[in-house]
């Protein structure tokens, strides 16, 4: 049986939900990313902190009591979707782990754009393996047993 870590980095914790749900699922392990100093409650807010720390190139300082991730076999990847791509918090992450070639799937939160989530994705991924992901839109977040639905759909893909 693959052991799976499901990481996820969740602002207002919609995401951490979904990571919970497929956690208990499966019986993954589940790590939450941790920025050292809060967001602004406020979208916008946050949007212009995420774009000042983007134009500065300075992601931001996390809590690193990071898990071994050489017990695991597998990786999932939740997270918002920030400007149509990654969070700051899990670029972050990305650029301080190293994945040791092991597959990675990936789930996302949004309201409607999520372009450029993929391709940031996977350029930030450091010697990870990209599986397959999995976009989630409020519209089928809003509706649990749709979720459970597309999530138990989605976990029949992995091996468990
Ligand atoms: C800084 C910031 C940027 C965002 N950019 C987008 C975006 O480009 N497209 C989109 O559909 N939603 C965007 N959103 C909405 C988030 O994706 C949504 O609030 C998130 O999925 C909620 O997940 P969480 O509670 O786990 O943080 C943005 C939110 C924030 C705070």
């Amino acid at each position: 049986m693959a052991r799976i870590l499901i990481i996820d980095y969740s602002k207002t914790g919609t995401g951490e939900a979904v990571a919970k749900q497929l956690a208990s699922e499966i019986h993954a392990d589940y790590y939450q990313i941790k920025p050292k100093r809060n967001y602004a409650a406020s979208m916008w807010a946050a949007w212009d902190q995420a774009q000042a720390e983007m134009a500065a190139h300075q992601m931001p300082a996390l809590v690193t009591d990071f898990p071994d991730f050489t017990n695991y076999d597998q990786f999932i990847l939740g997270g918002p979707v920030w400007g149509k791509a990654i969070a700051n918090p899990l670029r972050a992450f990305l650029e301080q782990v190293d994945f040791q070639g092991k597959p990675v799937a990936a789930f996302w939160t949004y309201y409607d754009h999520d372009e450029h989530y993929t391709e940031s994705l996977k350029s930030a991924l450091q010697n990870g393996n990209y599986q397959f992901g999995l976009p989630l839109t409020m519209t089928t977040l809003n509706q649990p047993a749709k979720l459970t639905v597309v999530l138990n759909n989605w976990l029949d893909k992995f091996e468990h």
